[in-house]
């Protein structure tokens, strides 16, 4: 496993929650996704499994050793996207924003520009480098935000809720780039609330409530778990609404899940 968390405890000073034995992993070229309605802990996690906050009880192991012995040199593997990317963006120009971390690693200017400019080609950005990050849309932010991590080259990404106040371009953006991530051997773990979005990525799913998991496992396990996902506040996705509507045993096989195969199994049904 490229990260473990064992058994993690944590509540907030005056605040009635608690992270109640948390235990998770993901291994190298895995999407992992933690799903769970608002307040059950998802940020909380998150913040312990990359390093930021510390438990209270339980360990998080970084490649087979404790993440906190490996600090600050860790940080370098680690990247973190909050959710709302007014937290993370605070340079003058987008150009800057992306520069910061590389000149933090003493990369020389001509290095950066480099970069800079093949992320900006990849991202979209090529026209916002001289603009300020709080001059862009909620989409735009995220994407920089996204890239100001990912200049640096994490091998394990935190996501919190991705494609929360985005629209679907940049939903498919951000799907399209952890995807390519994946492939690239990269592990990256995600909290969102966007099932859609969770089926379109994750290979394993972990379900949250009350500071607790209380299921988990493959994706397609999951999404067919009308009773775990209702737990997590989430819904059967649409595409599976419509098979159960039809009556059609979709547990069985997981290749509905190929959008082409779905549309053909419908048009069977439906003509
Ligand atoms: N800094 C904080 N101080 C006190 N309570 C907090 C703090 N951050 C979060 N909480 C509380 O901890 C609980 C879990 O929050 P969070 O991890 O953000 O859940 P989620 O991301 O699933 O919505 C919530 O009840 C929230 O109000
Ligand atoms: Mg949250």
């Amino acid at each position: 496993m490229l990260l473990e968390v064992r058994d993690v405890w944590y509540s907030y000073p005056g605040s009635s929650f608690t992270l109640r034995g948390v235990s998770l992993g993901a291994d190298k070229g895995e999407v992992v996704a933690i799903i769970g309605p608002v307040g059950c802990g998802k940020t909380t996690l998150l913040m312990i499994a990359s390093g930021l906050i510390k438990p209270h009880r339980g360990v998080v192991l970084f490649r087979g050793k404790l993440l906190e012995e490996q600090l600050p040199r860790a940080r370098r593997s680690i990247g973190v996207v909050f959710q709302d990317p007014n937290d993370q963006l605070f340079n003058p120009t987008v150009y800057d924003e992306l520069a910061f971390s590389l000149r933090q690693l003493n990369y020389s200017e001509d290095e950066i520009r480099s970069l800079i400019g093949e992320l900006a080609r990849r991202f979209n950005l090529e026209d916002l480098l001289d603009k300020s990050p709080y001059k862009l849309s909620a989409g735009e932010k995220k994407m920089v935000a996204l890239a100001s991590i990912l200049i640096y080259g994490p091998e394990l990404l935190f996501l919190d809720e991705p494609t929360s106040n985005l629209s679907a371009k940049f939903s498919r953006e951000i799907k399209s780039i952890i995807l390519e991530m994946k492939e690239s051997g990269k592990s990256i773990i995600v909290a969102s609330h966007d099932i859609e979005f969770v089926m379109g990525v994750a290979d394993r799913v972990y379900v949250m409530s009350d500071g607790a998991i209380i299921g988990g496992g493959s994706i397609v396990d999951v999404i067919c778990s009308e009773s775990l996902l209702m737990a997590a506040d989430m819904e059967l996705p649409l595409v599976l609404q419509v098979l159960k509507a039809l009556k059609v045993d979709f547990k069985s096989d997981v290749l509905l899940l190929n959008r082409g195969k779905l549309i053909g199994l419908l048009k069977k049904k439906l003509c």
